[in-house]
């Protein structure tokens, strides 16, 4: 099923509780929240705090992308706060920690995902691809928004998709950074069904509806 998920890393902190409101309105089912650790990526965004207060505002589906070195330390933590999806990066981790944190999400009842950077290969997941919810094509380097779509990436996409038809595996796959009205529809052809938008969502001058952008993937 294809779901938008609004970053809220682009919108006002200052009226979180609102901002949360828009996206209930637009008819999103997810909510995305960055977490950035200012090691794994050259920015730093938010952490606990928030996902709790987002958590205590709504029952959207809080699906947590952790931009954050050796992210097993607080996988536990993320899903405490009311994380229902945790997505960490394959590159901040050693084989067995995305193992052992893979098996923690699973045993608190949540989703996992794992994800990619533009430059590490469709390969680096395909070993996790059975044990995992989604997989988070990353389609801009992550560590801000507002950047621009890095058509490249598709081809990942699609190699991921064409892996999990092949070995029967029901996936999500998710892409994030410079999702707007057309760009969606590439990552939509190439195998994408969950779609991050923060600028488009959060920048957009007039009220974005989660139907009207879907329907562009048709
Ligand atoms: C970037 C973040 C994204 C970001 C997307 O590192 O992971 O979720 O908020 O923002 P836009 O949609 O503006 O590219
Ligand atoms: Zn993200």
């Amino acid at each position: 099923m294809k779901q938008l998920s609004p970053s809220i890393l682009a919108s006002d902190m200052l009226n979180l509780g609102n901002e949360i409101k828009k996206v209930e309105k637009s008819g999103a089912k997810y909510v995305h929240i960055d977490v950035m650790d200012g090691l794994f990526v050259p920015n730093i965004s938010f952490g606990m705090p928030i996902i709790s207060a987002v958590r205590k505002c709504t029952d959207l589906v809080l699906d947590v992308h952790a931009m954050i070195e050796k992210p097993h330390r607080y996988v536990e933590e993320f899903i405490k706060c009311g994380a229902d999806i945790v997505t960490f990066h394959v590159e901040a981790s050693t084989e067995q920690e995305i193992k052992d944190s893979i098996a923690k999400v699973r045993t608190l009842g949540k989703k996992i995902g794992l994800s990619i950077k533009p430059k590490t290969p469709a390969e680096a997941v395909y070993q996790y691809i059975n044990d995992v919810d989604m997989i988070l094509v990353m389609t801009v380097e992550p560590g801000f928004g507002g950047q621009k779509f890095m058509h490249e990436t598709m081809v990942k996409v699609s190699a991921i998709r064409d892996y999990a038809v092949k070995i029967g595996k029901k996936l999500d796959i998710e892409v994030d950074g410079g999702i707007n009205n057309e760009t969606i529809k590439i990552a939509s052809d190439a195998g994408a069904n969950i779609f991050v938008l923060g600028t488009a969502f959060f920048k957009s001058e007039t009220p974005v509806s989660s139907n009207e952008i879907l329907s562009k993937t048709e």
